[in-house]
């Protein structure tokens, strides 16, 4: 099982997007948090943030959308260049309606479940996405604590993916760091996002690659 490592922005600094970028040259996607206000009670970026991002990194895009309506937005963020395409279980009307037309639009469509949200209530869906991803903290801000309450959900979820022979990718975000990580992938995730983790460290690219190594053990 491959590992991927991506940085989360959101613990970047918005005014230099573009080094900050560059500054995690080697990880696999950069993982950019949208929030509105509603779903979440904080606000970062839209469609002309990630539209500028997309013209300056070659680093494709992960967005993760903790907004109401990703219905409406999601597909935007398709055409503004998002590689990849999480919107949350809790906000979406049309799950499957949704992904597939982040899908047909050229991206990756993944779903994300807030903590208390039960995997088990969408294991239907997941033929219809590419990743789902399993919250650690409650969404909203970075440098929160890694819930290690979690690790049990994780772990029900990589065996509803075995279980139906498929191929997607299970991402965990929230407090993945050099001492939870393991745990993470020792629990059956293969994506990791991290924010603090690697733009709070001295050598950004340096954070990358350690907990690459730490989720490959
Ligand atoms: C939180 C965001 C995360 C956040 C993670 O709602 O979805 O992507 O940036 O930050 P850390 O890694 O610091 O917990
Ligand atoms: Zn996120």
């Amino acid at each position: 099982m491959a590992v991927q490592i991506n940085p989360s922005i959101l613990s970047a600094d918005f005014a230099r997007l573009a080094e900050e970028a560059e500054a995690v040259k080697g990880a696999d996607w950069l993982h950019v948090d949208v929030m509105d206000n509603h779903f979440v009670p904080n606000l970062t970026l839209g469609v002309p943030v990630v539209e500028s991002l997309r013209r300056a990194t070659d680093t494709p895009l992960d967005l993760h959308l903790m907004i109401e309506d990703p219905d409406r937005w999601a597909p935007q963020y398709v055409e503004a260049g998002a590689g990849s395409v999480t919107f949350h279980a809790e906000a979406a009307a049309a799950p499957v309606r949704l992904a597939r037309e982040i899908r047909a639009k050229g991206a990756r469509a993944s779903m994300a479940l807030r903590p208390a949200t039960p995997i088990e209530a969408y294991e239907d869906l997941l033929p219809e996405l590419d990743m789902v991803l399993i919250m650690t903290v409650e969404p909203g801000f970075g440098g929160q604590a890694f819930l290690d309450v979690m690790l049990p959900k994780i772990r029900r979820t990589r065996e509803l993916i075995s279980r139906h022979g498929l191929q997607m990718w299970l991402q965990v975000d929230g407090g993945v760091s050099a001492s939870t990580i393991e745990r993470c992938a020792e629990a059956g995730a293969d994506v990791f996002v991290a924010g603090s983790a690697v733009y709070g460290a001295d050598d950004p690219a340096e954070a990358v690659r350690g907990l690459r190594e730490q989720a490959t053990a």
